[in-house]
C-alpha cells in the first residue's frame, strides 16, 4: 500500500511538478498523489496534473474547508502537501490531520514567515532585509502559520543585484524543488509503518 496523497496548490505548481518528476523518478516509493486541489479555478497547477493524468478538484470560498474537507474524505486522503497553497487553514481543520499536513516555505523558518509571508513578498522582506542567505523550509503545519515543526531546511545565496523574481527562481532550483520530494516520501514511508507496513 503507499499513502494517499493530496496537493493543496493555488498558482503556477512548480512545486507540484517537482513532485510528479520525482514520482516518475520511483522517488516516491510510499506515496502516491492520488489528488490535487487548487482553492483557485484558474491555477495552472491543475493542468500540470491533468498532464499527469492525476484527478483535479476546486474548493473555493464561501466554505472553502467544509469543500476540502468533503473532498479529501471522499478520495480517502492519508497526507497533504500544501505546495503553493495561498491561503491558511483554520485550528479545526488542521487539527483534523496531526502531522499528516506538511507544507514548503519559500525561507529558512523562523525568518520572513507566518501571515503575510508568501510567494513573492517573502522573497522581498528577505532583500529588504539585507540578509545574505536565504533558503527554504518543509514542515508540518499546524494552527500557527508556518509554525509547525521543521522537516528540513536548505540555504541560497543572495547575490549582489538579485531582484524578488530573480531570487524566488534561485530558491526553487536549488531549494524548493528539490526538498519537497524528500519530505513527501519521509512523512510518506512514517505514515505507513504507523499503519503496520
Ligand atoms: C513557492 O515559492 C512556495 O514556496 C511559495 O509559493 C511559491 C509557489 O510556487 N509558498 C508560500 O509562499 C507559502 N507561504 P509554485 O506554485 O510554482 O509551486
Amino acid at each position: 500500500m503507499k499513502t494517499r496523497i493530496a496537493v493543496l496548490v493555488s498558482g503556477g505548481g512548480t512545486n507540484l511538478q517537482a513532485l510528479i518528476d520525482a514520482q516518475r523518478r520511483g522517488e516516491l516509493p510510499d506515496g502516491e498523489i492520488v489528488l490535487v486541489v487548487s482553492n483557485n479555478p484558474n491555477a495552472y497547477a491543475l493542468e500540470r496534473a491533468k498532464s499527469a493524468g492525476i484527478e483535479t478538484a476546486v474548493c473555493a470560498r464561501p466554505d472553502m474547508e467544509r469543500k476540502l474537507i468533503d473532498t479529501l474524505e471522499a478520495h480517502s486522503i492519508e497526507m497533504m502537501i500544501l505546495a503553493g497553497f495561498m491561503a491558511i487553514l483554520s485550528r479545526d481543520f488542521v487539527t483534523r490531520w496531526p502531522d499528516r499536513i506538511i507544507n514548503i516555505h519559500p525561507s529558512l523558518i523562523p525568518s520572513f514567515c507566518g501571515e503575510g509571508f508568501y510567494g513573492l513578498r517573502v522573497h522581498q522582506a528577505a532583500l529588504d532585509y539585507g540578509v545574505k542567505v536565504t533558503g527554504a523550509t518543509v514542515h508540518y503545519v499546524n494552527e500557527i502559520p508556518d509554525g509547525g515543526r521543521i522537516i528540513c531546511q536548505k540555504a541560497v545565496d543572495i547575490q549582489d543585484g538579485d531582484t524578488p523574481e530573480v531570487l524566488q527562481r534561485r530558491v526553487m532550483e536549488q531549494a524548493e524543488w528539490l526538498l519537497l520530494p524528500r519530505a513527501a516520501q519521509i512523512v510518506a514511508q512514517r505514515i505507513r509503518s504507523e499503519s503496520g507496513e
